[in-house]
């Protein structure tokens, strides 16, 4: 099995774009080469402006790069949950926004290589009892009530029983890494991977940090999923939660026609997806705290349980994870996060951010060019609207501060440097430190001071993906310590372990 490589990477040679390597003078600094990023540059594409964007890494490799790539309105109960809190006429709009960008997505990827691996689908939600039937009738009723095509059915030929089935008809499904690799050279603006933004500072214009150089931009599109700047605080309003995400050649005898997800927990999330003449299951499993590697664990073993009992899969091609941001009242946070308008961003698109984060670009890249947006009262990033939902709200970032306040003040349960297997990773309590420490194969060890360089929570090991994960905002480092998701933007530090041993750490 190949760990911690998304399927959608696998055998894929993608163009490298150079690094960042002098000052530049530019109309609009777009900061992430993702769903959002690239979009926005399409957007922007026949402005007139000079847009550039600046990827850290390299595009389309992260969030977009490690989903399940449905392409589809159906974004779990949204719409009985967004009539009840925000009434039909905000619900309609998100609807209709999300339509037309799943239509976008399909026409764009239409026109690609091997057209991104796109598929028309029918997207269900399946009930394994009555009362989650009676809740997806709900949603049926409330997304039909706004044009969208949901009906339920009883059969959509699992190999599994159900108890009822929420369809929408007509969406779709692709591959997220050949499409934002496809989408690339439409945008008509240059890119720069392996160029992290580091610090955003000024106004008018405002000045990137990035590779030693400055990078002067009227308007900056912070389009890094978690937003890397203070502004706004974003990162104390959307909380973080990962999947572990696998594929597996799927059984002849078990074909699989539509997309799937259940209505109960731990989620289950389905499709399929073709590869060299081989169809392959493509399943997420249920939802974990970044940096808690047991919690993943379960996760990982309900997920390889279910793929067995339902589908014969016993063993899988691919493993790896992924992670996204829960907003505090249930809708994304888009649009300007300063004052002046000229710092945006984008974040919070809760698992569903392929069509949303279409929604998201128009809005971002309205906003510069003086187009109004239907959606962008909606997703204002600056709302203070009293929510029905500050139970939830409470929730998460109670979760959130009590990651801060355990892991700072108590730290984490810390392992004996000796119970560390070749291979594997811990937490390590070292003079009062405590210390990320990874024991190499042949038995060398490499250790970081383990708090993360966001804000100081103590990071966890992620096995599948060997990276260390921070269960407060969702920072993700490699095992090197350079920085992978934000909102941190600073390796881990570096420790020596001189003599850790004999003190016996
Ligand atoms: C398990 C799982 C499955 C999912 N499946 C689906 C699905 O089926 N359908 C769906 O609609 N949604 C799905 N999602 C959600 C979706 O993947 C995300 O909402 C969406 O991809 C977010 O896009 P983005 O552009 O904001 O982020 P990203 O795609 O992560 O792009 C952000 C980019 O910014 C770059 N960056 C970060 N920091 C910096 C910096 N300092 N400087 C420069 N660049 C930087 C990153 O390297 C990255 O390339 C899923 C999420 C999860 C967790
Ligand atoms: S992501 Fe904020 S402290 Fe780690």
């Amino acid at each position: 099995m190949k760990n911690g490589i998304p399927f959608w990477f696998d055998g894929v040679e993608a163009p490298a774009y150079p690094p960042l390597d002098e000052d530049l003078d530019v109309d609009v600094a777009i900061v992430g080469g993702g769903q959002v990023g690239l979009h926005c540059a399409y957007k922007l594409k026949d402005s007139g402006l000079r847009v550039v964007v600046l990827e850290a890494r390299r595009i389309g490799r992260q969030a977009t790069g490690r989903s399940t790539a449905k392409v589809t309105v159906q974004h779990g109960r949204r719409y009985s949950t967004l009539i009840s809190k925000y009434g039909e006429g905000d619900a309609r709009i998100y609807a209709e926004a999300n339509k037309e960008a799943m239509e976008e997505i399909a026409r764009l990827a239409a026109a690609m290589e091997e057209q991104a691996g796109l598929d028309v689908r029918a997207a269900f939600i399946y009930a394994a009892d009555e009362n989650q039937a009676r809740m997806l009738e709900e949603e049926a009723q409330a997304a039909r009530s706004l044009g969208l095509p949901a009906r339920m059915v009883f059969d959509a030929g699992l190999p599994f029983a159900t108890t009822a089935l929420l369809e929408f008809s007509g969406q779709y499904q692709f591959d997220p890494y050949r499409y934002l690799v496809g989408l690339a050279p439409l945008i008509n603006a240059p890119i720069y991977e392996q160029s992290r933004v580091t610090e955003i500072e000024g106004e008018s214009p405002r000045r990137l940090k990035v590779n030693g150089h400055t990078v002067a931009a009227n308007h900056v599109i912070v389009a890094t999923q978690m937003p890397i700047v203070n502004e706004g605080r974003y990162f104390a309003k959307a909380f973080p939660f990962a999947h572990p995400v696998v594929a597996a050649p799927l059984p002849a005898d078990k074909p699989l026609e539509g997309m799937f997800i259940n209505a109960g927990s731990p989620s289950h999330s389905l499709r399929t997806a073709e590869r060299d003449g081989q169809t392959y299951l493509i399943a997420a499993g249920g939802e974990y705290k970044q940096g808690e590697e047991e919690d993943q664990q379960r996760m990982m073993d309900d997920l390889r349980t279910f793929l067995e009992k339902e589908f014969g899969i016993r063993t899988l091609s691919h493993a790896w994870t992924n992670e996204d941001f829960r907003p505090m009242d249930g809708v994304a946070f888009v649009g300007p996060a300063s004052s002046d308008g000229t710092l945006q961003v984008a974040t919070g698109f809760d698992a569903w951010g392929i069509t949303q984060g279409v929604v998201a670009a128009d809005i971002l890249a309205g906003h510069v060019i003086g187009r109004s947006h239907p959606a962008s009262r909606l997703f204002d990033a600056a709302r203070m609207r009293p929510v029905k939902s500050a139970r939830e709200f409470t929730k998460g970032n109670i979760e959130a501060a009590t990651h801060l306040v355990r892991d700072k003040m108590l730290k984490r349960m810390a392992v004996p440097l000796d119970d560390i297997a070749p291979g594997s990773a811990g937490i390590v309590d070292h003079n009062g430190e405590q210390l990320a420490v990874i024991r190499h194969m042949d038995g060398s060890l490499t250790a970081f001071t383990a708090s993360c360089t966001h804000m100081g929570c103590i990071i966890g090991w992620n096995p599948i993906d060997r990276t260390w994960d921070c269960p407060c905002h969702g920072s993700r480092f490699d095992e090197h310590g350079d920085v992978i998701a934000g909102p941190a933007v600073s390796p881990l530090k570096f420790r020596l372990l001189e003599g850790i041993e004999d003190e016996g750490a």
